[in-house]
């Protein structure tokens, strides 16, 4: 019988065999193989001579095989880190990014402003932006809408875990399960990829739900449904943060205008373009 492998042998094979296919092999290797282990960085580094249970090995190599077919490594460990929190996640969630945090810190602010405000979440995926904003304010009232069960599900797993109260989660699409209330904010990030985006064959997107990801020809369909149906849900000065694509922030701000919001502004990621507007009803 072979010997078993030791932890750098198994992480220099898997690097090899993940090289043709991921931009990040090593850094691949080494999620994978601690989240099996458990190990913690220092830990890995320490256990680099032993030897691996055959166990854990095969194991490794089953999740080496999926990530070379292109399985994110947010789906393979099932969880995602968001505003410094994790989030569990799976394939009826999109995986949180690090540019929906733009719109949290707006989000934030205008609690700080409004501790007691109530606020919509429309499309809320796994409840990263809902959650985060009620981990920050737990005054706030929030409403997290989604079109998927089966993201509502991990989105009210997450808020369990995380110990957020103050949020409550509904199966809507956009604003049909939604009465008379009326919020002091909505927030979104929802669907904008055009359909025929050449990013949609690329990288992690393949996996995502298309349903969180594709709307309309340009990509603003829901941004338009949600601009002109938020007017009926706003109360008087209410605001609307919505993220969007790179190169979508001067329609986004005509759409929100012509709906009738005042004073809108956009906000850069690093690379400065624009990702997310903010409009107010006056
Ligand atoms: C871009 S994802 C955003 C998920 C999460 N908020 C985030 O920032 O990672 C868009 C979300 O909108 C949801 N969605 C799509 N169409 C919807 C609709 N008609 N009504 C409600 N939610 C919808 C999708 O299921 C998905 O969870």
């Amino acid at each position: 019988m072979m010997p078993s492998a030791t932890v750098e042998h198994l992480l220099r094979k898997a690097k090899q065999q993940l090289s043709k296919t991921s931009d990040s092999p090593a850094l691949d290797s080494e999620i994978l193989f601690r989240h099996i282990t458990n190990y913690s960085t220092t830990e890995l580094i320490r256990e680099s001579e032993s030897k691996v249970s055959d166990i854990n090995e095969s194991h490794f190599w089953q999740l080496i095989l999926e990530r070379e077919k292109g399985t994110p490594i947010a789906y393979l460990v099932g969880k995602r880190e968001f505003w410094s929190l994790d989030f569990a996640v799976n394939e009826s969630t999109l995986i949180p990014r690090p540019d929906t945090e733009i719109l949290l810190e707006q989000a934030i602010k205008i609690t700080q402003q409004q501790p007691y405000c109530k606020i919509l979440d429309l499309g809320t995926g796994s409840g990263n932006i809902a959650i985060s904003i009620a981990h920050e304010c737990p005054t706030a009232n929030i409403t997290a809408v989604d079109i998927s069960s089966d993201a509502l599900n991990i989105a009210q797993q997450n808020a369990t875990r995380l110990g957020v109260q103050n949020v409550r989660f509904l199966l809507s699409d956009w604003f049909n399960k939604l009465t008379t209330e009326r919020f002091d904010l909505i927030a979104s990030n929802p669907p904008y990829v055009a359909k025929d985006d050449e990013h949609l064959i690329c990288g992690d997107v393949r996996f995502e739900p298309r349903s969180a990801l594709i709307s309309g020809d340009q990509g603003l369909d829901d941004i338009k449904h949600i601009a002109r149906h938020s007017l009926n849900f706003l109360e008087k000065n209410g605001q609307i943060l919505i993220e969007h694509g790179a190169t979508q922030g001067a329609k986004v701000r005509s759409i929100l205008h012509k709906v009738g919001f005042s004073r809108c502004e956009t906000f850069n990621d690093l690379s400065n373009n624009e990702r997310v507007s903010k409009s107010q009803l006056l």
